[in-house]
């Protein structure tokens, strides 16, 4: 049986310009594609959840407005359960996106719009449904107090928590002590370290530093170079895997988080849910856009299979 998810997090429209290399100040440059798509961190987490086969309920705040519509048919679509505070006093956010026409890299601004309003009291009024639930999963993208609020309320109920401290930003170790299990990426792993990551002996080091800052363990994502877990002196390290070409690496991290939630929720060992979110992640970055780029649950199991 799996368990319920439950992710806070934000929505909002990606505004993606595919160019060969950002303007300088002052300048214009003519890109080479454009699309708007469905982002946010908690709903791309909850979306890939979702696809691959989780219970998720997505506890946020919207606008009422064109891009809210966006998120509410996304996640119809998806099968993830909203949990919506409706805020009519602003708008539902918009992240612009540089994608690198090259590499598939990119450069992100989000305005969170509503969503920067997310506050203790929208969390606390689903403390019921994160007591519930078998696994929390929270970003750094709504204020800090309400991710911190969620942590504590799922910690307190004996909730698996999961903590992606995306965008990066400076955390007490009191907060990373309400944390089961972190996901930095490389440059995250560093602000919170000061331990420079480019090699898996870097990212063991920056691993137990956080767990000596109080995370239960870590999951350093590494880009090309997969993911490395690590707990109590052990690591563990899955290679990335995607099946074609890398087109665009938007929301990577976000499959990743999402797809370990779902494994982890059908009680699958850490060694097998490593594989599936990067499996996850592998099939995301050879297709555009970030919500719209998670994959299916069957596909997830075909790439597993080697099919
Ligand atoms: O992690 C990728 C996401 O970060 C994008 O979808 C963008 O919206 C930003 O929130």
């Amino acid at each position: 049986m799996t368990q319920k998810i439950v992710i806070l997090g934000i929505f909002v429209a990606d505004a993606a310009y595919r160019a060969e290399r950002l303007p300088r100040l002052g300048e214009t440059i003519l890109g080479q594609h454009f699309m708007l798509g469905p982002g946010g961190k908690g709903s791309n987490q909850s979306v890939a959840a979702a696809r691959a086969g989780g219970d998720v309920h997505i506890i946020t705040r919207l606008g009422r407005d064109a891009f809210a519509d966006m998120a509410r048919d996304l996640w119809r679509g998806a099968g993830v359960t909203p949990e919506v505070t409706e805020d009519p006093e602003s708008y539902t956010g918009s992240a612009f996106i540089f994608l690198e026409a090259a590499t598939g890299q990119n450069a992100i601004i989000v305005a969170q719009g509503a969503a920067a309003r997310i506050s203790v009291a929208d969390v606390e009024a689903r403390r019921a449904l994160i007591e519930s639930a078998g696994i929390f999963v929270t970003q750094l993208e709504q204020p800090l107090d309400a991710a911190e609020h969620g942590l504590r309320l799922a910690r307190a109920a004996g909730v698996r928590t999961i903590l992606n401290p995306a965008p990066a930003a400076a955390l007490s170790d009191g907060l990373l002590g309400l944390c089961d299990l972190i996901t930095p990426n490389e440059s995250e792993a560093e602000g919170l370290t000061g331990v420079s990551v480019s090699s898996l002996a870097d990212a063991e080091a920056a691993a137990d530093r956080l767990m000596q800052r109080g995370v239960g363990a870590a999951i350093i994502t590494l880009g090309a170079k997969g993911v490395l877990y690590r707990k109590d002196g052990q690591s563990l390290h899955v290679p990335a895997r995607a099946p074609g070409p890398v087109v665009d690496t938007t929301g990577a991290g976000d499959a990743f988080n999402g797809g370990l939630a779902v494994a982890l929720a059908e009680g699958a060992s850490m060694e097998q849910a490593l594989r599936f979110g990067t499996a996850v992640a592998g099939i995301s970055v050879t297709r555009h856009g970030a919500a719209s780029a998670m994959p299916t649950r069957a596909e997830v199991e075909a790439l597993l299979r080697g099919a």
